[in-house]
């Protein structure tokens, strides 16, 4: 066997704003009710920032629990990737926030925008840093203050939506070549910008110089969501030379728990070995994975030399599977 480089994930760390707003609070302002959100969405209750609490924060918070666990400090950190929607600034990128905020020194960082498929397109990118020898400890993260694009007029949007960040640390490991080694193994990346109005925000600084709220065809963004995610992890699983049946943990984007279902349906996957924090999170875009990552691992179900799965799908519409041993 040769040794091939792999970027391994050697610390996970997530953060939530402390304000919990549930489904009953929402329905004090939209016509909406408790039971309706949970039947349809699985979401009990969602994080939001608070005033001036913004993306940059909940990222630097997530970053520093996620270098802990992995036992370095900023001063080790010359990659940052965040994966966000609701930047802090149209620019600087809120990666050059966060090295800032964290004191890291001067490096490489950058945001990447796929929406809810953003953290699966950031991992495979810092992926190609760390196996190109060009970062020796990443830090890859996906924050969103989704709040911020809701519009709480509209009931069929703003109940799905919440705050939050969450952070791994890449840093390259010597692997055999095969499924056995630690570290990212495979990937499956996918955008159609031909269904762009099925989910998308009015706004933007180039088209008409406002932020813009989120706008969502449901139905149809469901539909296109449990086809395209069993796409994607079977390509990913044929990337890493994986069957689906062996991985130990899937980790999908936390849209809707019907569209966990209904992917773990069509992939005859086992419905305990997938991890859903919807009903505590609701829709991180970007966030969801790491955090649903993060909890998982801090309650001692996900351990060191499983496999895992991630998968999302979002606005663009974009995405993605990757597949991974912790
Ligand atoms: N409270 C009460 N009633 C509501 C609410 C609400 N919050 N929202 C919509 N309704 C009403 C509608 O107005 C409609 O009423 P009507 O029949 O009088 O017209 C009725 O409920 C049914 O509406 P539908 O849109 O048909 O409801 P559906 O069963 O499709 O559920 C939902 C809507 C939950 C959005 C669903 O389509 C869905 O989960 N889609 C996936 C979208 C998603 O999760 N996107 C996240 C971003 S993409 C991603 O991350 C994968």
């Amino acid at each position: 066997m040769s040794s091939v480089l792999r970027s391994v994930v050697t610390g996970v760390g997530s953060y939530l704003p402390e304000n919990i707003v549930s489904n009953a609070d929402l329905a004090k302002f939209v016509e909406t009710s408790d039971e309706w959100i949970v039947e349809r969405t699985g979401i009990r209750q969602r994080h939001n920032a608070a005033k001036g609490e913004f993306t940059s924060d909940l990222a630097t918070a997530a970053a520093r629990r996620a270098l802990e666990a992995a036992g370095r400090t900023p001063a080790d950190i010359d990659l940052i990737i965040i994966a966000t929607t609701t930047p802090d600034l149209t620019f600087p990128a809120t990666a050059v926030i966060v090295q800032r905020k964290l004191g890291c020194p001067v490096g490489i960082a950058f945001d990447i925008q796929a929406v809810c498929t953003g953290f699966v397109y950031a991992l495979n990118v810092a992926d190609g840093f760390v196996a190109r020898g060009q970062a020796k400890c990443a830090l890859v993260i996906g924050a969103e203050t989704m709040s911020r694009l809701m519009d709480y007029k509209d009931r069929t949007t703003c109940v799905l939506f919440g705050d939050g960040a969450g952070a791994v640390v890449l840093e390259p490991g010597e692997g055999q070549g095969t499924t056995a080694d630690r570290g990212l193994l495979g990937f499956a990346l996918r955008a159609d910008g031909t269904k762009e109005e099925l989910l998308r925000v009015s706004g933007g600084p180039s088209s008409t110089g406002t932020v813009g709220y989120l706008t969502m065809q449901g139905g149809q963004v469901f539909r296109h969501a449990v086809v395209n995610i069993a796409e994607a992890v079977n390509l990913a699983a044929a990337s890493a030379g994986i069957e689906v049946k062996d991985v130990d943990w899937f980790i999908p984007h936390q849209a809707n728990q019907r569209i966990l279902d209904g992917v773990a349906s069509r992939l005859g996957l086992d419905e305990s070995k997938v991890v859903s924090t919807v009903a505590k999170h609701a829709n991180t875009s970007a966030a969801s994975i790491p955090l649903a990552m993060d909890a998982a691992i801090r309650d001692g179900r996900i351990k060191p030399g499983q496999l895992l799965l991630l998968e999302a799908m979002g606005g663009g519409l974009t995405w993605g599977a990757a597949v991974l041993r912790l």
